[in-house]
């Protein structure tokens, strides 16, 4: 992520002229000096510093990225909000929906601003389907289904990353990218009630990396010599039920051989329906109940005419469209951050975003073990 944002920072005022604030790439932390001195002069910042808290300390810094893995999320944006600085954090927001809640919390109380990198629903295609069904194209909706499928776990030989271990990473590819479904589920049809889960841990033990078999850790006495327990889940899929009456199917894994990054969503209302693959990201198919009745069908849209589209005029020049692609996305949300300075308002993905998307995700955890539905404002 460290690159993403890079990216991003640096492509923002090129493609959004002039931007809503100038961000200033001044300094860049990591774990040690010699990854830190990489990263400033391969990211193009001004400075670097070893340790997250570097960053804390440092009187000139208004505004930090929190890119670290997921248990770290809580205590740097803890210290931050503390000492007065902006924040914007990755996903999942934290590991369970109580940091999340108490993270939310610090930050209002610190009067910053915050936002949680729900980056994907930024993609223009997906702003466009929401303003679609704010006009009302599809009518009341009924159903949201939405998956990220993916493969890049099934080989065993993948080692104990951080992302297999629930004391790290919270959750396994519930919190990973089923997160990003989920926000698309509440951006698109609204609050989500009650939830009912099904979840599977397909590999249990992974060679542990070496620097942790040096440390006897996390291995454990009863896990096989030089390996370490997956405590996360794999693969996971939910039915839903929204406030408003309508039903999700929402489904994130690791582990659906061939699948890249597969993301995408149906929408299906009384009238209408919507739907988006992100390998087709420039495009939206959308069936609507006009034009005529011997030619009806799925039409699709291309996103990008600048006169039309969201945030198409930050790009290429009407009437060719090049398209986006993922920097954009980070783009997109860093621009909206911004915004909110300049307009005095709350990005549009802020830590409340963030802390009911844990809550989801808690209910979801808490119906896989308990084989129910469970309400998520009780979690
Ligand atoms: N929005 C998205 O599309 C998206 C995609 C990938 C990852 N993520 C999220 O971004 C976060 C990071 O994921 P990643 O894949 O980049 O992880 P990563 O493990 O590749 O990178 C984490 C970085 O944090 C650094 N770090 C660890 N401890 C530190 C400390 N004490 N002080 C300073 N730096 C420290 C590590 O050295 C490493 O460079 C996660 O929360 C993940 O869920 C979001």
């Amino acid at each position: 992520m460290g690159k993403a944002y890079a990216l991003a920072l640096a492509e923002l005022p090129i493609c959004i002229w002039p931007p809503p604030v100038m961000p200033i790439r001044s300094l860049v932390v990591d774990i040690n000096e010699a990854s830190a001195k990489d990263n400033a002069a391969r990211f193009g910042f001004e400075r670097w510093g070893v340790g997250w808290e570097s960053a804390i300390e440092d009187p000139d810094i208004d505004a930090v990225c929190i890119l670290t893995a997921n248990d770290l999320h809580r205590e740097i944006s803890l210290a931050a909000a503390n000492a007065g600085k902006h924040i914007i954090c990755e996903k999942p927001l934290a590991n369970s929906a109580g940091d999340a809640k108490d993270m939310y919390n610090a930050a209002e109380r610190a009067g910053v601003k915050h936002q949680v990198g729900f980056n994907w629903r930024f993609a223009p295609a997906v702003q466009l389907a929401r303003k679609l069904i704010d006009e009302g194209a599809l009518g009341k909706i009924r159903d949201f289904r939405g998956w990220w499928l993916s493969d890049w776990a099934t080989n065993p030989d993948i080692p104990l990353i951080w992302r297999f271990q629930k004391a790290l990473a919270g959750s396994g590819a519930l919190g990973d990218i089923g997160v990003h479904v989920t926000d698309a589920a509440r951006f698109l049809v609204g609050e989500i009630a009650e939830v009912c889960g099904v979840a599977e841990t397909y590999i249990n033990q992974r060679p542990l990396l070496p620097s942790s078999a040096a440390q006897g850790l996390p291995g454990k006495t009863e896990d096989k010599a030089g390996y370490g327990a997956v405590d996360v889940d794999d693969s996971v899929a939910f039915m839903c039920r929204f406030d408003n009456g309508a039903h999700g199917y929402l489904q994130a894994s690791r582990f659906n051989p061939g699948r890249k990054n597969q993301y995408g969503f149906e929408i299906y209302g009384e009238s209408g329906s919507l739907l988006f693959d992100w390998a087709h990201m420039n495009e939206l198919q959308y069936f609507g109940p006009d034009g005529r009745s011997d030619a009806k069908g799925f039409r699709t849209i291309i996103v990008g005419d600048a006169g039309e589209h969201p945030y198409a005029r930050f790009f290429w020049p009407d009437p060719q469209d090049y398209g986006v692609g993922f920097t954009e996305t980070k783009v997109l949300q860093l621009n909206d951050y911004l915004e909110a300075f300049a307009k005095n308002a709350k990005p549009q993905t802020d830590f409340y975003d963030g802390w009911r998307v844990c809550q989801i995700a808690d209910a979801v955890l808490k119906s896989v073990e308990e084989h129910t539905w469970v309400k998520v404002d009780e979690q």
